[in-house]
């Protein structure tokens, strides 16, 4: 019997509530696979920041950097602003940066019992993308300079982040089981090559990093070609690495063709590359966060209406990086199976019917269920 440290951030709006769901399912599995996670809850937030005058702690990021994993619901209230006008409770800053997790990773797939808006079946929607986390257009946040004339943000990208971000990608994409369906696996760089010079730069090293994985098809697609093509034909993505905002942005874009983007988590990682040195842990896993990629929807908080999929699939991802992935197949499973059979359903706005308990407890009931397991393709 294996015991984790793991942290929990609640966070702001719905994240106690999906946070709540998706330990409920943790436990479940936990006593299934013979494992517990032995929970620290450490607040962040806008909350947190309007009562302690910073987003997180010092004493709290270090329970996250301690532990082996940490999960964490969405954070941030539109009006909790700093004097500059940008929002004071996101933990991007401390946590992303502060951490060095320089990937995120974000699997968009259509499940079961879900219908999306553009025209797919599950199977067609299923590829992953990884966002750079670290530098690209966010490494300006609060540091953009300038006037009530004009103001300047920066976006820089370096070899070193280059480099690491796509070779995360090509590492993602050989060990992917189901390639897409026109051609084996493949790694999508979306860029701005051919306007900005930063992304010719970046695409100059993924080009690089792309001929050391010969048996990975690496192609480029500009970011506003990359729109289209994820919702007139998302079969064709595997794997995409792109740019901070440009993730940002196409992840979302992801989450709607998906049943919204509350059926979409994330992981926040880094330096959990094969022989990278870099990281030293007292924990056989790195510090790392999951996440949904969607905001904390205060309007909506504690009605019974917040879909916690996203959340659940979180926790999923972060079993996995426990080394608990028979765990997370669980849960994938269970949800899955779950929306099939309908004991799941999820509105046309991406809210769910009877909110997170009911969702959680149809996953816990289905992980119940003990399907046999069954070899996962
Ligand atoms: C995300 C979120 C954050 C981001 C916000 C809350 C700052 O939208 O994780 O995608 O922009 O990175
Ligand atoms: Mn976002």
């Amino acid at each position: 019997h294996t015991s984790y440290p793991v942290a929990v951030i609640p966070g702001d709006g719905i994240g106690p509530e999906l946070v709540e769901a998706a330990l409920s399912v943790l436990a479940a599995v936990g006593s299934r696979h013979g494992f517990s996670l032995s929970t620290t809850t450490v607040d962040g937030g806008a909350a947190a920041y309007l009562r302690d005058g910073v987003p997180m702690t010092p004493e709290a990021i270090e329970v996250v950097r301690r532990s082996a994993a940490t999960l964490k619901g969405p954070v941030g209230l539109p009006e909790v602003r700093l004097p500059d006008g940008t929002e004071a409770g996101l933990l991007g800053g401390v946590l992303r940066n502060g951490l060095d997790l320089w990937a995120n990773v974000r699997p968009i797939k259509l499940l079961p019992g879900i219908e999306s808006r553009v025209r797919a079946e599950p199977g067609d929607i299923d590829y992953v993308i990884v966002r750079e986390n670290t530098e690209g257009l966010y490494l300006a946040r609060g540091r953009g300079v300038g006037n009530e004339r004009a103001m300047t943000d920066t976006l820089l990208v370096t070899r070193h982040g280059c480099e690491r971000i796509a070779r995360y990608a090509f590492e993602l994409a050989a060990r992917r089981s189901g390639a897409p369906a026109d051609g084996g696996h493949r790694v999508t760089l979306v860029d701005k090559a051919n306007v900005l010079r930063s992304m010719f730069f970046f695409r100059e090293v993924f080009l690089e990093v792309a001929a050391q994985y010969p048996d990975i098809e690496a192609e480029c697609l500009y970011v506003d070609a990359a729109a289209q093509a994820l919702v007139m034909r998302p079969e064709h993505f595997d794997v995409i690495v792109t740019e901070n905002l440009f993730g940002d942005i196409l992840s979302d874009l992801g989450g709607g063709t998906v049943g919204g983007i509350a059926m979409c988590p994330s992981g926040n990682v880094g330096g959990a590359l094969r022989g990278d040195p870099a990281r030293r842990s007292s924990h056989p896993a790195d510090p790392a966060y999951f996440e949904p990629i969607h905001g904390s929807a205060p309007a909506i908080a504690g009605r019974g209406l917040a879909n916690p999929l996203s959340q659940i699939l979180a926790a999923a991802m972060m079993l996995d990086h426990l080394g608990e992935r028979a765990g997370g197949d669980d849960i994938r499973d269970a949800t899955s199976a779950a929306l099939a059979a309908g004991d799941i359903q999820i509105r046309r706005d991406g809210s769910a019917i009877g909110g997170p308990d009911a969702v959680s407890r149809a996953v816990v009931a289905h992980l119940r269920g003990g399907a046999p397991e069954v070899e996962r393709e």
